[in-house]
């Protein structure tokens, strides 16, 4: 997830999942500007040793410029390319990227030939079910995949127009993933060990991708390894901000972004606490008083 899952919070995820590693894909990466190790990208590229086999993410719409970066992530060590067809930001999607590349299949195709073409290592693709509810083309976008040589499609069952409303479609995962000959792995409100398990048990998915709930429930990896869902404590949840902080820290972050950091991870871990304090977080203005804030609802509760 852009703006969350980079290397500093891959590292605290890593950490609560001891038994069992997820498989961790970056941040998507833009391919928009001519130089593609922009700053923000040079960032989002890093990713530690024990992460690998890492996945690296590229969104755009020009098949020149994707094969060129794809070319680029390959050297710097990705074990696999991803391509993004599924971001709805109306600034992305409107110019024919990410989700935008459902509504023009011939140059979905087109990118997807001229990446394989390119690549020594495996081709995934991510996309939702199609624009909108009457433009369903995930049928059409399978047959494409496998037709490209895509090794893995990742379907996020809603379409663009959705966002994130309504529930995801499993339904709809679940005839794709019926028919497929690659792995398909689920996306789509995965927010407890039982939804995970429950969708690999009933939908035929290979896997299941997990955004959200990964910061209201940073432990979620573990849990599915163990198929146990624990409560949270709030000191389990005040130490886990406390570790992150650390490693924010520790990857050079400045105090404003550290703030931005915190209470974006605080916002949803304390969900299940007070309201109150979840305001009160939310309203600090320094890491310390963020802090502070965690230490009172440990005594508090
Ligand atoms: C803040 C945010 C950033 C995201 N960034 C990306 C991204 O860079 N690449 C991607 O494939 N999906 C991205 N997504 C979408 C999620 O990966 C996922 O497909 C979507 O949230 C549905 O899954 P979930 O219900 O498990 O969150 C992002 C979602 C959010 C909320």
């Amino acid at each position: 997830m852009e703006g969350v899952t980079d290397l500093p919070f891959r590292r605290f995820i890593r950490e609560l999942s001891k038994d069992k590693q997820p498989f961790f894909v970056s941040e998507f990466l833009s391919t928009g500007s001519s130089l593609f190790l922009t700053p923000v990208n040079t960032r989002a590229v890093r990713f530690d040793k024990e992460e690998e086999p890492f996945c690296m993410q590229l969104f755009g719409h020009n098949a020149e410029r994707l094969s060129a970066a794809a070319l680029q992530v390959q050297e710097l060590g990705a074990a696999f390319v991803e391509l993004n067809a599924g971001c709805p930001a109306p600034k992305i999607a409107n110019k024919g990227s990410g989700s935008g590349l459902l509504r023009d299949l011939p140059n979905l195709q087109k990118i997807l030939q001229s990446m394989k073409s390119v690549l020594k290592i495996p081709l995934f693709l991510k996309c939702r079910l199609g624009w909108d509810e009457n433009s369903i083309v995930i049928n059409e976008v399978l047959e494409m995949a496998e037709g490209c040589g895509v090794e893995q499609l990742t379907i996020h069952g809603r379409t663009k127009v959705q966002g994130y409303k309504g529930l995801a479609n499993w339904n709809a995962i679940g005839e794709i993933a019926a028919k497929a000959k690659i792995p398909i792995i689920g996306n789509g409100d995965i927010d407890s060990a039982e939804k995970a398990l429950n969708a690999v048990k009933n939908y035929e998915v290979k896997g299941v991708a997990i955004g959200r709930a990964v910061l209201r429930n940073p432990w979620i990896f573990s849990q599915i390894a163990n198929a146990e869902t624990k409560k949270i404590t709030a000191s389990d949840a005040c130490n886990a901000v406390l570790r992150y902080e650390k490693l924010l820290r520790a990857d050079s972050m400045r105090e404003g972004q550290i703030i931005g950091r915190l209470k974006q991870l605080s916002a949803r871990l304390c969900l299940e606490f007070s309201p109150d304090f979840r305001l009160k977080v939310l309203h600090s203005e320094t890491v310390r008083e963020i802090l502070d804030n965690w230490g009172a609802i440990v005594q508090t509760i």
